[in-house]
């Protein structure tokens, strides 16, 4: 139309702002600050050999994390019995008191950054660029949740059990245990198998910085019987759960009244249209699908692009180059972007990476870079056609699929044509577009020309819709999340 571009960008910032929780609040500067479009990229040589020399150093002298793991269903009881016994004594705390906690923590997580990021490397295979920001979203996950404003009427939900996951095994467990501990909640942290050791080091720090033994408890046990007598066990009202949609499926069928907050399973996809920055937006398809080895319920596994820019070459070969430039390694080097993949593949992995459907192509094939069957080069299939197994299906690893849309409406159709809604991204500098989309995409956390990973505490509250939330719960480091995990009675009285 006629508008200009200040009045298009005026109308779009408004119906953004009425509908969105939108970006204002600069992020804390630190090391995460230093990037170059990446997350965590040191910005100079300089900074590269400085962060290397500390990582190396870290490495060479890990901390010393004991994990004790609890086989059997009486040791459980042991576990759960010094929370149940402490709630009292928490929840009688003011939250002054735990918000101080709270900041004593953050203050012992920044100290122990490097050691943290040494653990990482060494039991998730986390890089330097994925893990440094993880470091930094467990310190502002503290320094947030302490700050939470808890009404004087609304009183402790009791003991919460946490259950956590290895692709995020500091910064997500993190959240959920400073969450329920600020709302005067006792805490049993169960970790992914995988990441014991990280989870332990976490509630070491905690303990370290003052957080008394019986308000929180680390709980490592397999994923067993033993495993099921402390998800239904009757001292927890309240399971924070990360991981897949089968699990929380799993977890309620064994105990239906259970209550669930939970983040699950994702297929999240970036639409390109011919309106975008076409550079802007393969860096960030980039950074999307391939940070931590697309092992991020975040992470972008589709590209839905406009038919012009599809069936450009020129865009296609700009795509298959960036891919290319990506460094696969072990270690924390900060100059790897994906490092290996957290076991060799399963199934769904293991056909995403390795077999193609009808209309599909290579245009770039992953390899599997060594015996260990961890470590994988990136591969983008495009073709990939709507509904077809690559579109429905959740991967998790270094994969991503290029699919051809005629419009945006059709974009738009496709990128809602999954089971679920976490994450979802447009590349496009049209208001007009941007506000279409806005109004017609399924999920829970949108972002607009920018990668689609790394939500920031406070300012992009993270937390899914359809099949990746369950629970209906509020978003994770957005101002709801504590007071969720506090219940507010009723009271009437007669005279
Ligand atoms: N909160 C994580 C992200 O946004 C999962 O990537």
């Amino acid at each position: 139309g006629s508008a200009s571009f200040e009045e298009q960008a005026g109308r779009f910032r408004a119906a953004v702002a009425a509908r969105h929780t939108v970006s204002t609040t600069p992020r804390r500067p630190g090391l995460a600050e230093t990037g170059d479009g990446f997350h965590n990229a040191p910005d100079s040589d300089f900074t590269a050999a400085l962060v290397r020399g500390q990582l190396a150093a870290a490495m060479a002298q890990l901390p010393d994390v004991t994990v004790d793991v609890v086989t059997t269903p009486a040791d459980v009881d042991e576990v759960v019995a010094r929370i149940v016994a402490g709630q009292a004594a928490w929840a009688a705390r003011t939250s002054a008191e735990r918000a101080a906690l709270l900041n004593t923590v953050a203050d012992r997580m920044e100290a122990d950054r490097f050691a943290t990021l040494a653990l990482m490397a060494d039991e998730a295979g986390k890089t330097a660029r994925e893990g440094d920001p993880e470091v930094s979203e467990g310190i502002d996950f503290a320094r947030y949740y302490a700050t939470a404003d808890l009404p004087a009427e609304s009183e402790p939900i009791g003991s919460v059990l946490i259950a956590s996951p290895w692709n995020f095994p500091y910064a997500i467990p993190a959240g959920g245990v400073f969450a329920a501990l600020m709302a005067g909640n006792t805490v049993v942290l169960k970790p992914a198998p995988e990441t014991r050791r990280i989870a332990k080091w976490l509630v070491d720090q905690c303990h370290a910085a003052g957080i008394p033994q019986d308000a929180l408890q680390y709980l490592a046990c397999p994923d067993d019987d033993t495993g099921r007598h402390l998800i239904t066990h009757d001292a927890f009202g309240t399971l924070i759960l990360t991981g897949s949609y089968d699990s929380a499926k799993l977890f309620l069928g064994w105990k239906p009244r259970l209550r669930v907050l939970a983040e699950t399973s994702g297929k999240n996809a970036l639409v390109v249209t011919e309106a975008a920055d076409q550079d802007a937006a393969i860096k960030d398809i980039v950074k999307s699908a391939f940070g931590h080895a697309g092992q991020k319920c975040s992470a972008a596994s589709l590209a839905i692009v406009e038919a012009p820019v599809y069936d450009d070459p020129d865009f296609r070969r700009r795509l298959a180059d960036a891919v290319a430039t990506v460094r696969v390694g072990w270690g924390p080097d900060p100059a790897t972007i994906m490092g290996p993949l957290i076991s060799p593949p399963g199934e769904a992995l293991e056909r995403g990476l390795t077999r193609l459907d009808a209309g599909e192509s290579w245009l770039v094939e992953p390899r599997q870079l060594d015996d260990s069957g961890r470590l994988w080069s990136p591969g983008v299939r495009i073709g990939v056609q709507p509904g077809s197994w690559f579109h429905r299906t959740e991967c998790f690893g270094p994969v991503l699929g290029v699919v051809r849309a005629h419009d945006l409406a059709d974009a738009i159709a496709i990128q809602n044509g999954t089971a679920y809604g976490l994450t979802a991204g447009l590349h496009s500098l049209d208001p007009g577009e941007i506000d279409t989309w806005l109004a017609a995409v399924e999920a829970g956390n949108l972002y607009v020309n920018r990668h689609i990973t790394g939500a920031i505490v406070r300012r992009q509250p993270f937390g899914g819709w359809k099949r990746s939330a369950i629970g209906g719960g509020p978003k994770a480091g957005g101002p709801d999340y504590v007071a969720a995990f506090r219940r507010h009675p009723s009271v009437a009285i007669d005279f």
